[in-house]
């Protein structure tokens, strides 16, 4: 199997390599509009190779209090029109300036395409992306998105790097904040709710809407395999596991419509994705017909120099672009290389030709080219941001992404007319400056509502009342600090710690080999667990962290993430018990930094271990710890309980053309209204090539009254469960299988068989 990978791996290579070979397949157009193409063609015609090359070069400035400031010096290139993209400039005037620039002083007056990092939001913050996925909410994920679109549009930006759609199994992956986790079923379907969000649809025609963006799904592909957890590390992954586990999300994102893919760092079987004509040409053009246009990472193409298959800036130009690469993200290579590269015919004028084509399409389809400026209009854009219903949104989502991880001593919910004094501790108490976390657009931290405000605020004129200490701050033990803590708290009935990461310790560049809490928070909350009193824990972070240690000790675990803008409300919510937590795991947590990689659809070995023999030898195990992550996927608890039973298969087996119906009934057997996510795992017994222990096929978030039952339904179909073999088609494969309709990815109570014929 390995082989056959190498080989293709290889073959790569060797088309990379080969000069004259035009990348991409011929040019078909991303909306299919006779006169749009018209139009793109036209303009190609009346272009210079040094235009050309322009369009397909970005260029980034840093952003100023009223406008862009230029961080390159690519002014010059700007004017004679040489550059397709600008981003990082934001502001009506600042993008007006340099829209202005690019139009009147360039030969053609083709217009600029602003792109920025939109990744949860853009003045309203909403939860990190992670965070957001636990909600398994896919219309808010959508509406969050369309938000994001609309605030960051009116001002001027056309183009989105989001949604990062990599899958994620390693929680000391700083980048894990900004994905969906690690599950590909879930993750696809959130890869199309996020497009379609920030495209407003899956039809090209609605990226003509003033409150759209272009989204970009990146990190093509397979960047969340990073080895080690290492930002930028090398992904060492067979074409299987690619295939079947890292590579649907970015497909789901393509059939949703995306129009734009960014390569990731990465390299994969010895070729970095920058220079794979495998990833960026024959999956992604040929085999899934992508037509709108690629754009690289920063300096991307640069980087093919230090990985080590070019030997300088030129040849890595022409690696990139024959690979398949239409856009230069800020390294300057094709603006200083490519007309030579195109002179000495290492790089065909085809391959120009149709990479500037997919930039300019997109331009047309915005209608820049009608009115370069028709985004850019100061009172919409005032109108449009922060308004007080996306405010509204970012409070649910808040609230919709916290997951309850413990509550023993029923912690949880603060109810407010219990008369209770209750002792906040913890550097996240009064925290404004994290609360965004990483990649918050232009947020501002200053706006965000920290916990202490928000609770004040929710249990004014209540019987509960509020003491607090700081504790510590995030990583420095301060003694006196720990005895004014356990003060407040021995004067409290219930305790509540909020601590966690900083925001720049998840993200880029930000991967950690530890993922406990810091030493410093772990010895306030020892301190506080000798007060005896019940002590519930507020985790703030951007990854699953090692709780192992907080799961034996503390009485009750919320992990609160970074909510964004309406942090504290979205929390206050759920402590209250205002909003009944809803939020389930997307990402396994572990028992210690030891067991990562860790995911639940793993394979089973040829020498799995049984859970009701776990100390049995020989068997594929450490001797120092469960199998099993302390979370599971799939996990979450409420302040109600819900059972799942009487599961039924419509049928015992079907054919390839056929469909089972699985229903199941979910009953919410406690006193609160709340919401359960029905989860759907299905095993396939034997594969002609090994097969995950299970995998997740549909769920359900079914909103239930105390004491309610309602059916959940699910359908299956062959295509559910095709998967690629060995020879790297998808297909399903006639057999047995396994399926269960559980609470998380760990709950096995409901077990039923069919067979494919
Ligand atoms: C590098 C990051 O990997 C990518 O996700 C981001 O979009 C670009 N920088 C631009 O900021």
């Amino acid at each position: 199997m390995k082989r056959i990978f190498f080989a293709i791996a290889c073959l790569s290579v060797l088309s990379l390599s080969a000069a004259n070979k035009p990348a991409t397949v011929r040019w078909k157009s991303f909306s299919g509009d006779k006169h749009i193409e018209y139009r793109v063609d036209s303009l190609l015609k009346l272009m210079t190779l040094d235009e050309k090359i322009g369009q397909m070069t970005q260029f980034s400035c840093n952003w100023g209090i009223t406008g862009p400031v230029m961080a390159d010096d690519f002014m010059p290139y700007l004017k004679q029109g040489l550059v397709g993209s600008v981003f990082n400039a934001s502001k009506v005037n600042g993008v007006r300036q340099l829209q202005k620039m690019a139009i009147e002083s360039s030969r053609l007056h083709i217009p600029i395409l602003f792109g920025l990092d939109v990744i949860h939001g853009y003045n309203t913050v909403f939860p990190i992306p992670l965070a957001e996925a636990c909600s398994w909410n896919l219309d808010m994920m959508k509406k969050t998105a369309a938000i994001a679109a609309q605030e960051a549009a009116s001002d001027g930006i056309n183009w989105t790097f989001a949604p990062m759609v990599d899958i994620a199994r390693d929680a000391r992956w700083g980048r894990v904040m900004e994905g969906a986790g690690e599950d590909p079923y879930l993750g696809s379907l959130i890869a199309k709710a996020r497009v379609e969000g920030f495209q407003g649809g899956n039809d090209w025609r609605s990226l003509h809407n003033l409150n759209t963006v272009l989204a970009c799904c990146k990190h093509f592909a397979a960047y969340g395999a990073a080895e080690s957890g290492k930002d930028y590390n090398s992904a060492e992954l067979s074409e299987n596991t690619l295939r079947n586990f890292y590579l649907p999300p970015y497909e789901a994102a393509q059939k949703a419509g995306v129009a734009t893919y960014m390569a990731s760092f990465n390299e994969i079987g010895g070729v970095p994705s920058t220079a794979s004509h495998f990833l960026m040409t024959d999956v992604l053009r040929k085999e899934w017909g992508f037509k709108g246009f690629v754009v690289t990472d920063y300096t991307g193409i640069n980087e093919l120099v230090a990985h080590g298959v070019a030997k300088d800036e030129k040849q890595a130009g022409e690696l990139a672009v024959n690979a398949g690469i239409d856009m230069d993200m800020t390294g300057a290579i094709f603006i200083k290389y490519m007309k030579k590269s195109v002179a000495e015919g290492k790089v065909s004028v085809v391959t120009i030709d149709n990479a500037v084509r997919h930039i300019l399409e997109m331009k047309f389809i915005l209608g820049l080219f009608d009115n370069p400026f028709r985004y850019l209009d100061e009172e919409r854009s005032k109108d449009n941001q922060m308004r007080p219903e996306f405010m509204e949104t970012a409070r649910q989502a808040s609230a919709q992404s916290v997951v309850l991880l413990k509550n023993d001593k029923n912690v949880f919910p603060i109810e407010k007319d219990k008369p209770l004094t209750v002792a906040l501790i913890g550097p996240f108490v009064k925290d404004r400056i994290n609360l965004n976390g990483e990649w918050a657009g232009l947020g501002d931290r200053n706006k965000s509502i920290p916990l202490y405000d928000a609770l004040l605020e929710k249990y004014k004129n209540t019987a509960v009342k509020f003491i607090y200490s700081e504790g510590c701050n995030l990583t420095k033990t301060d003694q006196n600090k720990i005895a004014e803590a356990v003060d407040a708290a021995s004067q409290a009935d219930v305790i509540l710690a909020a601590m966690g990461e900083d925001f720049n310790w998840s993200g880029e560049a930000a991967s950690r080999s530890n993922i406990q809490l810091p030493e410093a928070q772990i010895e306030v909350l020892k301190a506080l667990k000798n007060t005896g009193k019940p002590l519930g824990l507020l985790v703030m972070s951007g990854r699953p962290l090692d709780l192992s240690w907080e799961d034996q000790n503390m009485d009750a675990i919320m992990e609160a993430w970074f909510l964004g803008v309406q942090s504290g409300n979205g929390l206050a919510d759920v402590i209250s018990g205002d909003y009944n937590p809803s939020g389930r795991l997307v990402m396994s947590f572990p028992r210690s930094v030891g067991q990562l990689p860790i995911y639940y659809n793993h394979k089973n070995t040829g020498r799995p271990l049984s859970p009701q023999r776990p100390d049995e030898d020989y068997k594929s195990k450490y001797i120092d710890l469960p199998n099993s992550p302390l979370y599971p996927f799939g996990f979450g608890l409420s302040y109600t309980t819900f059972t799942i039973d009487n599961v039924k298969l419509s049928k015992p087996s079907i054919t390839m053309n056929d469909k089972l119906i699985v229903t199941a009934d979910v009953q919410n057997t406690g006193n609160r209204d709340g919401e359960s996510v029905a989860q759907l795992y299905v095993r396939d017994l034997v594969g002609s090539v090994t097969r995950p222990v299970k995998e997740l096929k549909g769920f359900a978030k079914v909103a239930l009254k105390a004491g309610e039952k309602k059916q959940v339904s699910f359908t299956i179909t062959a295509d559910d469960l095709a998967f690629y073999g060995l020879d790297m088609k998808k297909k399903a494969e006639p057999g047995d299988f396994k399926l269960w309709v559980g609470q998380s990815s760990a709950d096995e109570s409901n077990e039923a068989s069919f067979t494919l014929k």
